[in-house]
């Protein structure tokens, strides 16, 4: 595998990722896997009023992976779960300044991960 031309917001995002680590009291949370590479990404979610009040992730992958994933929670952090249900792996790759091409695949891990969790939190309301 050859050099990956990431950019300097990317390599920040990946070097200091951001509401990385576990939510013991998150409201809900959601798991998942990229069937391209088997890398997987959790969410925890603390919502009160429809606001997502807190976010945290956990991601077992690559930098990109780990990039897209804390970009999505800056995100969302904040934000009430309406305007982050049609937040798409795009958003989040153009918030970051884009992701070589080949590595796109890698960022429906976080937008696949926060639909799921907001899915989980719709059956639980
Ligand atoms: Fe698996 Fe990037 S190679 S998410």
């Amino acid at each position: 595998m050859g050099n990956i031309d990431y950019n300097e917001t990317v390599l920040d995002h990946f070097s200091n990722p951001r509401n990385m680590g576990e939510m013991k009291d998150a409201t809900v949370e959601s798991i998942v896997g990229n069937p391209r590479c088997g890398d997987v990404m959790k969410i925890y979610l603390k919502i009160k009023d429809d606001i997502i009040e807190d976010i945290k992730f956990q991601t077992m992958g690559c930098a990109a992976a780990i990039a897209t994933s804390s970009m999505a929670t800056v995100l969302a952090k904040g934000k009430t779960v309406d305007e982050v249900r049609n937040l798409t792996n795009e958003d989040v790759a153009k918030a970051l300044g884009e992701l070589p091409p080949i590595k796109m695949h890698c960022s429906n891990l976080a937008a696949d991960a926060l639909k799921k969790a907001i899915k989980n939190w719709e059956k639980k309301n």
